[in-house]
């Protein structure tokens, strides 16, 4: 039988040890990320490299860590950015979206797009050109086909970006408490579209020296062959 002071001490040491579980991966992450990179030791794919950094991200973090920022522009509006979470992230990079969203409209006036991505001190800037598929298009189906059952149902009634009022926001809550069935999906709707983003350039910066002298290195879609990237230079951080 313990004594009180006894059991106290138990349950702090039990405490203490979760804390010290959970904060492990990101104490170890910090300094792992210390390792400068080396054009030598970089992979000739940025794919290859990104997919390195978001499967260490997401290791730590979840999904979430897959998170991008999408800039886009259009002469009306200027510049605008928001998150998005890619279905894929192979060539083209494919998000889904609403087809009346502020970035499909701007998309549709001009493709060419920014995508953002941040770990930390790493950021990838990936740079290049958007195609809105449309709701008929194989991506767009496919794309909408991946989603999880409630965001399908969601998808279909909600008009992203339209004001609406506590009322009628609060009834589209009660209408998935009562009405959301996964048995029962339609298929793709006419408000849905992928986005298709094919990236010119991908640029790496990892951060974290005193004096800012980061690393930074761009890719460049190769002209000739453009399957293939070409690691183009060390850039000054
Ligand atoms: C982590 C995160 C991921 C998101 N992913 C998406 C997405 O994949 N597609 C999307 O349409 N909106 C996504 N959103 C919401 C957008 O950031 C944005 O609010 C919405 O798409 C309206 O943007 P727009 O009016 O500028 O087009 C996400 C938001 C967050 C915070």
């Amino acid at each position: 039988m313990l004594s009180r002071r006894e059991a106290e001490l138990c349950a702090v040491g039990c405490v203490c040890g979760a804390v010290i579980t959970a904060l492990a991966p990101r104490v170890r992450h910090l300094f792992s990320r210390r390792v400068a990179l080396k054009r030598r030791e970089l992979p000739s794919s940025p794919h290859e490299l990104f997919q390195r950094w978001l499967r260490e991200a997401e290791a730590r973090d979840g999904v979430r860590a897959r998170a991008l920022v999408l800039a886009t522009s259009a002469p009306d509006d200027g510049a605008t950015a928001r998150y998005v979470l890619p279905h894929s992230f192979g060539d083209p990079i494919i998000l889904g979206t609403n087809i009346r969203s502020q970035k499909a409209r701007q998309l549709l006036v001009d493709g060419r797009c920014e995508l953002v991505w941040r770990d930390g001190d790493r950021q990838v800037r990936i740079r290049g050109t958007a195609i809105v598929a449309g709701a008929a298009d194989a991506r767009s189906l496919q794309t909408f086909a991946n989603l999880a059952p409630p965001r399908r149902w969601g998808v279909e009634l909600l008009d992203q970006g339209r004001p609406i009022d506590d009322e009628a926001h609060d009834a589209l809550l009660r209408r998935y408490e009562t009405e959301f069935n996964p048995n029962n999906l339609t298929a793709c709707p006419d408000n849905f579209t992928a986005v298709a983003v094919t990236p010119a350039t991908i640029e790496f910066f990892q951060g974290g020296h005193p004096a800012y002298i980061n690393d930074r290195f761009l890719y460049v879609r190769d002209q000739a062959d453009p399957t293939t990237f070409n690691l183009l230079a060390r850039l000054q951080a």
